[in-house]
């Protein structure tokens, strides 16, 4: 299968071809979802809350994302990998925005990085997308605006705000975004964006109007019990299934039945 590219991705769109994007943090997952065919695998900041068990993205550091990133980039062969820029990791000024993306791409492995926000961050993204990265936006609901937002909330259900939104995404286009995340919104929001640009959305709780879909993979295999967004359909429920393997486990070691013979050397 083709390697996935950014300017690939944007063919999709033109032909009517969906976008299939989940995250992973290792090695071992990234090879799964290669060989599963999913398009664009993101080291995403969710790592925080998935796999590191903070209550929301916000403790998340550049290093983690790196150093998940390192993992990731060696089980990938096909999907665009995409490294998520974790709070003030871009927020603070355009000289720390630019050494951190350049050390997602340049030591981290990544092909892609992506910015949550709109407006206050046209600049940061402008000078990145100078300096030969691509980015992706990420629009709507964005997590690491949590204590502003007041809570993980549908964005842009009033007028006002929906059309902030439309015209944020226009501006991201504009600057070159490759692609947009529309993160909990109205699905016709979601549709009339992705009718106005000609770079694909991919949507998270953004209806089915959007040229792809994301989900956090550890929410999509169950793996992750603390809860679930109404967005999130599980495909798998992996977690109890580790559990009792693992139940079986120690039920054998501490009868004496593991191992045995089959898994003894002579
Ligand atoms: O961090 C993440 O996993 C994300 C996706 C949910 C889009 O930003």
């Amino acid at each position: 299968m083709d390697k996935i590219t950014t300017t690939k991705l944007k063919e999709m769109k033109q032909k009517g071809e969906r976008i299939a994007m989940l995250t992973a943090y290792d090695f071992s997952t990234a090879k799964m979802l290669n060989k599963a065919g999913i398009d664009v695998i993101l080291v995403g900041d969710s790592l925080g809350m998935v796999k590191l068990g903070y209550e929301n993205t916000l403790p998340v550091t550049v290093e983690d994302i790196f150093y998940h990133c390192r993992a990731v980039k060696r089980g990938n062969s096909r999907a665009l990998l995409v490294a998520d820029m974790p709070f003030m990791s871009y927020e603070a000024n355009k000289k720390d925005a630019l050494y951190n993306a350049g050390k997602m791409v340049k030591e981290g492995g990544a092909e892609a990085v992506k910015i949550e926000g709109g407006s206050e961050y046209f600049d940061t993204i402008r000078a990145i997308i100078k300096t030969k990265i691509p980015v992706m936006g990420h629009l709507g609901l964005t997590p690491q605006s949590i204590n502003q937002l007041g809570g993980f909330k549908v964005q842009g259900r009033d007028e006002e705000k929906a059309e902030k939104i439309i015209s944020e995404a226009l501006e991201l286009e504009k600057y070159g975004v490759f692609a947009l995340v529309l993160e909990c919104v109205p699905e016709k929001l979601s549709e009339a964006i992705t009718k106005k640009l000609s770079i694909p959305t991919i949507g998270i709780g953004a209806g089915a109007a959007c040229d792809g879909q994301v989900l956090v993979t550890d929410d999509m295999l169950g793996l992750f019990g603390e809860f679930k967004p109404k967005f999130v359909k599980q495909y798998a429920n992996l977690g109890p299934q580790i559990i009792e393997a693992v139940k079986n486990y120690r039920d054998e070691v501490k009868e004496g039945k593991f191992p045995s013979e089959e898994h003894s050397y002579k």
